[in-house]
Parts: C-alpha cells; structure tokens; sequence
C-alpha cells in the first residue's frame, strides 16, 4: 500500500485528481471505477477543473459505479445516479451512455446485481477504482461481516442509516432500505485502487485499515493484499499511521 499524506482536504483531491488525470491520460479508453460521498466531491471539482482547461479529455473513457439505493430513480435527488450526474458526469465529455451505475428502479435483486456483474465483465473490468471509507472500514456498501462479498449484491441498510437518511425524504416509507453494491472481489479485480480519506474521525478506522489485521470486519483491510493501491489521505486522517 502506497500512503500518500496531504496537506488538507483540497491537497488530497489535488493529489487524488492527479492519479486519475495520469490513468486518463495514459490510457484514454480506460474503466473509472467511480464512489459517491462527500470524500471524493472535491477529486471530482479538480477533474471538471482540468477537462475545462483542456487538459483532460473523457470522450473515450467508462465508469461503473460502486453503489446505488434499491427503488430509487435517477431523477430521485438522494439517488448515486444523481449524485454522480451533478457532481461529474454532466460537467465533463464522458459519454452519458457509458456512465454505469447500478440499476435501482430494478426490483428484481439478482437481476439486477447478475446483469451489473456482466456490465463491469463486459467493459473489461476496472482501469482504476476510487474509494471513499466509511467510519467502520466500509468500502461501497460492504459493512462489517463474517465474510467478504464477492461480486454485485443488495444488502439490507442498518437501522442507523435508513434513520440517518430520513431527513432527506417526505415520509419514512420513501427511505430505501436496501442497496446494490459491488462485492469485494469486483474492487479487488481493479487494477488500480485509490483511497481518498479525510478528516480526524477517519483516523482510527485509517489505522485499521492499514495496520490492522485483514478480517471482514474491516472490509478496507482487505486491501493490504492488493498489488497496486494509493490511500490518499490529509493530515488528520493520516495521524494515528504509524
Ligand atoms: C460511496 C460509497 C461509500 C462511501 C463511504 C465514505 O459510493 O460507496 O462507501 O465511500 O461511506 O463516505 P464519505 O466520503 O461521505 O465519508
């Protein structure tokens, strides 16, 4: 694992946007393997930053996202697809028609985890995949568990997060409460895996991950045993690694 320690939240996606750029840039026609959250917002402010200068050209790339929420559209404003639309794909020259994410208007779950499966196996796997780390080592929606999930599933949402997302919604009945993810082998097949991580209350789950035993209950330790994996990560998040 390559640690890359930045100054702050800006420095990281910098640093973060970099690689990216270099992946872009190397191979045109790559596979972006793309996250949501708040962490890699600013990665994705630099990127539309160096596509409108020029500097970076998207026409013959593909994405294929981690994550989206079962029964919601992509109009829904509280949906990955959205997410994604506004904080990227329409600021940049990447065909629309080549932005993957998993289908959440599908209610049939194997459908739609095997036909996402086929999609990342179609476009010949993932170039490079970027992270964002939940507060208890989750990587997509791959919480704490016994095992490691290997491919495209929906998970139930905790209790904790189906309350937390609550707010967003006019009634507790609209809060999804199940996801499609991909599993952890879809991650761990990327070629290329960049972890962006921010802020002092990731400190401890950093270290975990990092310097921890690989166990399911972090799902992120799991990443020890890739070959080519740069966590980019600010100051705060970065003081606990020894
Ligand atoms: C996002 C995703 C999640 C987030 C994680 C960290 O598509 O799958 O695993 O990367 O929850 O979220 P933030 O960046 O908001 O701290």
């Amino acid at each position: 694992m390559q640690i890359c320690k930045t100054k702050d939240y800006d420095d990281m996606s910098r640093k973060a946007a970099n690689i990216i750029a270099a992946q872009v840039t190397m191979k045109p026609d790559c596979v972006l393997g793309l996250a949501t959250g708040s962490s890699p917002i600013g990665t994705y402010k630099e990127l539309i930053a160096r596509y409108n200068n020029g500097d970076l050209d998207f026409s013959k790339a593909t994405s294929v996202n981690l994550d989206e929420y079962k029964g919601l559209p992509g109009d829904n404003d509280q949906s990955y697809r959205y997410f994604m639309n506004h904080n990227f794909f329409d600021h940049v020259n990447l065909p629309k028609e080549r932005t993957f994410v998993p289908d959440g208007t599908e209610p049939d779950a194997d459908k739609a985890c095997d036909a996402y499966n086929q999609i990342i196996a179609d476009v010949g796997g993932i170039d490079l995949q970027l992270l964002g780390l939940g507060h208890n080592g989750h990587i997509g929606f791959n919480e704490p568990a016994d095992c490691f999930p290997p491919v495209t599933h929906c998970v139930d949402l905790t209790a904790s997060t189906i309350d937390a997302n609550k707010r967003f919604f006019d009634s507790e009945d609209d809060v999804p409460k199940q996801a499609y993810t991909m599993g952890i082998g879809n991650i761990m097949l990327a070629r290329k895996i960049v972890v962006v991580v921010s802020g002092a209350d990731k400190a401890d789950i950093l270290k975990k991950v990092v310097e921890g035993p690989i166990t399911p209950e972090v799902p992120a330790s799991i990443l020890q045993l890739h070959p080519d994996v740069t966590i980019v990560a600010d100051e705060a998040a970065a003081a606990k690694l020894s």
